[in-house]
């Protein structure tokens, strides 16, 4: 079991997934601003990878280059957190703290699923098969020196968007770096003070 392979639930396609290193945490919000370059509405992306791996990281770059300049905070708490920027409405989904799949319907989670909505789920592992078919899931993995993205097409719509997408980290346009308060692993921290201009 390499990098190339995934849990079931996401769906990958026949096609190989691409691979991007992460050096560091910038590059990590770089790829986030990347994948947000060309997203459109009605795109699911799940979000895989171990406690720290990177996950909202990643959603900070996404939602900065779409012009958020507020915190970008972790919904391990709230389950989701939604954003309306650049014409779109993002839902920044959580499920760490889900007891079962059935939550993500007794959470009233799943009405937030509609065609104009871009959904981005941290931790989909926890909702297994309740869950809408992902369009991409994004790995993050620890790798020497930083982390390691393994980027898996799950329907077509994935497919041609993975095929366009550039991970060219340094043409990535991203805003300035948010506060060390916003990348806390596992969310624990996220009331943490924010320790500079957001
Ligand atoms: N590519 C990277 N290399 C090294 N550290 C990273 C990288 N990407 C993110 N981090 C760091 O990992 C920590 C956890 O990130 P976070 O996004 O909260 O993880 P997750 O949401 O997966 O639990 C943060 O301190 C963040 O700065
Ligand atoms: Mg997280």
């Amino acid at each position: 079991m390499g990098p190339d392979s995934i849990a079931d639930l996401s769906r990958p396609s026949q096609h190989k997934p691409r691979h991007v290193e992460l050096p560091d945490h910038d590059s990590t919000r770089r790829l986030g601003a990347l994948l947000a370059h060309q997203i459109a509405p009605g795109f699911v992306i799940f979000l895989s990878g171990d406690l720290g791996a990177g996950k909202t990281t990643l959603v900070q770059g996404f939602m900065a280059a779409l012009g958020e300049t507020g915190r970008v905070r972790s919904p391990t708490y709230t389950l989701v957190e939604t954003y309306a920027r650049a014409g779109l409405k993002i839902n920044h989904f959580d499920l760490y703290r889900f007891t079962s799949a059935t939550d993500w319907h007794d959470a009233g989670l799943a009405d937030l699923i509609d065609p104009s909505a871009i959904s981005l789920i941290e931790w989909p592992e926890m909702a297994a098969n309740a869950l809408p078919a992902a369009d991409l899931t994004v790995r993050l993995d620890r790798a020497p020196g930083g982390r390691l993205a393994s980027l898996f097409a799950a329907s077509q719509t994935g497919q041609s968007y993975l095929d366009r997408l550039s991970l060219d980290l340094g043409t990535a346009q991203v805003a300035p770096q948010q506060t060390v308060a916003d990348g806390c692993a596992g969310g624990d921290k996220n009331d943490a003070p924010a320790s500079g201009p957001q």
